[in-house]
C-alpha cells in the first residue's frame, strides 16, 4: 500500500516534495528526476526554485512523462516549453540533461523506443513526480493502458482534451494525440511521488490508492510499486 501523506495545502506539499528531492540530490548529485506537467506539480517546482540557492544541480538530469504530438516544440503549451519555463530556467538545470519525449510527427515511429533507451542509458529515474487526471490517467496513459506499456503514442480522451483546453485559446486547438511514458516505464522509477489537490481529484485518488487494479484506472498501477508516496490535501483525500 502506498504511503499517503495528507498535507494542509498544495504549498505544504510542494515544500515536502522539494525537500525530498533536495535530499536525494545531496546523496546523489547525478540524480535522475521524473518530471510531470499540469498544474499539480507547480508548487514543487516553485519550492525547489526557492530553496536551491547555491546547491549544484549541474549533474542532475530529468525526463518528462509526456508530450503532445504534432504541436511544435516552440508552441508555448508544448510540454517542452512548459518544462523549460517551469523547471529548467527557474532551477538553472543544464538544458542538455533535460529530456521530453519527441512529439514531432516526422520521427514519431522511433520516438518511443528512443526515449526508453535514453532513460535506460541515464541509469533510470530515481524519483518520479506524478499528477493524476480526473479520469485516473497518469502521464497521458488514459483508461485502457496496459500496466506493461512503454513510451508510445496514445489518443487523448475527450475528457482530457477538455480538461486541458484551459491552456489553449480554444478546445479544438488541443492536440488529438500524445506520446507518453507507459505505465511499465513509470513503474521502473525507483520512487513514485503522486500529488493531487482538490475535490475534483478525490475519485481518481481513491481509485489509484484503494481501487481494484485495473487498466481502466491507470493510476491504480501505483499499487504495484514497492515505494510510492501519495501527497494530497484533505479534499483530494476525502474519498479514501
Ligand atoms: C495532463 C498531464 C498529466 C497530469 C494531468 C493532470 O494530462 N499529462 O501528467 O497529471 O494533466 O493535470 P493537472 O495537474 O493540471 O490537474
Amino acid at each position: 500500500m502506498a504511503e499517503v501523506v495528507i498535507v494542509e495545502n498544495s504549498r505544504a506539499a510542494g515544500d515536502l516534495v522539494a525537500d525530498a528531492i533536495l535530499s536525494l540530490i545531496a546523496s546523489k548529485p547525478d540524480a535522475v528526476l521524473g518530471l510531470a506537467t499540469g498544474s499539480t506539480p507547480l508548487p514543487v517546482y516553485e519550492a525547489l526554485a526557492a530553496r536551491v540557492g547555491d546547491i549544484d544541480l549541474g549533474k542532475v538530469s530529468a525526463f518528462a512523462l509526456d508530450e503532445y504530438v504534432g504541436l511544435p516544440a516552440s508552441h508555448p503549451e508544448s510540454y517542452t516549453s512548459v518544462i523549460n519555463r517551469e523547471v529548467v530556467e527557474p532551477l538553472g538545470l543544464v538544458p542538455e540533461r533535460i529530456h521530453v519525449p519527441n512529439g514531432a510527427t516526422e520521427t514519431i515511429r522511433s520516438a518511443g523506443a528512443d526515449y526508453e533507451r535514453a532513460i535506460h542509458e541515464a541509469g533510470g529515474v530515481d524519483l518520479q513526480i506524478l499528477g493524476i487526471g480526473s479520469d485516473g490517467h497518469i502521464g497521458f496513459n488514459e483508461p485502457g493502458s496496459s500496466f506493461a506499456s512503454l513510451t508510445r503514442v496514445k489518443t487523448l480522451t475527450e475528457r482530457t482534451r477538455s480538461d486541458n483546453a484551459r491552456f489553449f485559446d480554444s478546445p479544438d486547438q488541443v492536440p488529438m494525440h500524445c506520446i507518453t511514458q507507459g505505465l511499465g516505464t513509470i513503474l521502473r522509477a525507483r520512487h513514485l511521488v503522486l500529488l493531487a489537490f482538490g475535490e475534483g481529484k478525490a475519485d481518481a485518488v481513491a481509485a489509484a490508492v484503494e481501487g481494484p487494479l485495473s487498466s481502466m484506472l491507470p493510476g491504480s498501477a501505483i499499487q504495484l510499486h514497492p515505494h510510492t508516496t501519495v501527497v494530497v490535501d484533505e479534499a483530494a483525500a476525502s474519498k479514501l
